[in-house]
């Protein structure tokens, strides 16, 4: 922690960064624009990690269902959940998709987010998801945060191939392995392949099946693991060199031990069982204390956690997962870089790296995740360009 700091930008970069005096003091500084934040507290931009940046609609109607005790998985079973999604999304235009990411891509600069993982997986169909990616693609070049696409065409499987026989497996041939994981790589639509391995989702033995073929085709492994059952995903992530092993709220000890000695990293999702109301959360202290890398993400989608506050996050990290609020942030900036192999470039203040940056409106940092359900975020800087500023301040 640096206190009274200032940092030279140059070209996007940052260029120096130290005690303000000295930094005032270096020529160059002397001609350059000054931001003056009022001895507010910077951070590194959030890095987001895991989001399902492109949908067509919320699920409100589920919501009430939900805190009326009908649970996840049966509304899922009944057509409801990703289903309900993937209905809405195929009906939707590209412009209208685009729409409703550009206002949400507002509301993440406007919480402090520089960089996020966006993942496809609401189409199931090739055209569907080459859609979705396509608007990633069209969405960096039309905004200024930086957004790093994943390939998510095993969510579910979709409706029309649950009424046939083995119709898993011809889902499974047919659109992932056969035809979009090549087309997703040679048009370089994505970088990571993910899986959703549970019940009622994929088995682990489908879910190596297709992370091996992402893989062969240059997409690196993150998986969606041991959110509602234990399925032994974390183990397969483990073993494929996945990037990163995300939720784990039912995750053993032989997981937490095979997390703490690989590079894979253990992406807490604390927003999901805040919404559906459940009360086991991930085991971030004893994933912590054994040597995992632990990071945190929003997992912005409209069934378990319409949130693109990473603040808010750091809040049920701190309050419910027990990290120190230096832990929470470390583990939404840094390691969350690390995950989607951009640590060299993001995640942390030092010169060389993209001034990527948040500013907030407090005193100590500690008042970050401390106030919730306000946004303390000042300003938001990517690349050295304001992309938000509060008003009336
Ligand atoms: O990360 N678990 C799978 N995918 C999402 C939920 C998707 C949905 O319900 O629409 C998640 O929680
Ligand atoms: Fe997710």
């Amino acid at each position: 922690m640096l206190r009274d700091g200032a940092l030279l930008i140059r070209d996007g970069l940052i260029a120096a960064v130290g005690a303000r005096p000295e930094i005032e003091s270096l020529p160059e500084s002397r001609s350059a624009e000054k931001i003056d934040v009022g001895g507010r507290v910077v951070l590194p931009g959030f890095v987001d990690s895991h989001t399902h940046l492109i949908h067509a609609a919320s699920r409100a109607e589920e919501y009430e269902l939900k805190i009326a005790g009908a649970s996840y998985e049966e509304i899922a079973r009944k057509g409801g959940g990703i289903l309900n999604s993937v209905k809405k999304l195929r009906a939707a235009t590209p412009d209208a998709l685009k729409k409703r990411a550009h206002a949400a891509l507002r509301e993440f600069a406007a919480h402090g987010t520089t960089t996020l993982e966006a993942k496809s997986g609401y189409g199931l169909d090739v055209a569907s998801e080459l859609k979705i990616l396509r608007l990633h693609k069209e969405l960096s070049a039309e905004q200024a945060l930086e957004i790093v696409s994943t390939f998510l065409g095993a969510h579910v499987v979709p409706a029309e191939y649950r009424r046939k026989p083995r119709g898993t497996e011809q889902y499974i041939a047919a659109l992932l392995t056969d035809k979009l994981i090549p087309e997703v790589a040679a048009e370089k639509l994505a970088e990571f392949c993910d899986v959703f391995c549970d019940r009622g989702a994929f088995s682990r033995k489908d879910s190596k099946k297709i992370l091996e073929a992402g893989k062969k085709h240059g997409l690196a492994p993150r998986v969606h693991a041991e959110q509602l059952t234990r399925t032994g995903a974390t183990q397969l992530a483990v073993q494929l060199g996945a990037a990163s092993c995300d939720h784990l709220e039912q995750v053993s000890k032989a997981d937490i031990r095979a997390l703490a000695e690989s590079n894979t990293v253990a992406t807490l999702l604390p927003g999901c069982d805040f919404h559906l109301g459940l009360k086991q959360y991930a085991p971030a202290r004893a994933l912590i204390d054994a040597g995992a890398v632990v990071a945190l993400a929003t997992d912005y989608n409209p069934g378990t956690s319409p949130t693109m506050s990473m603040p808010m996050i750091l809040s049920l990290a701190c309050t419910q997962l027990r990290m120190s609020p230096a832990e929470a942030i470390a583990a939404a900036t840094i390691n969350t870089a690390y995950s989607l192999r951009r640590e060299k470039q993001i995640g942390s203040i030092e010169t060389g790296k993209q001034a990527d940056l948040a500013v907030f409106d407090v005193e100590d940092y500690r008042e970050i995740p401390y106030y919730f359900g306000v946004n303390k975020c000042w300003m938001t800087l990517k690349k050295g360009r304001p992309v938000f500023q509060k008003a009336h301040t």
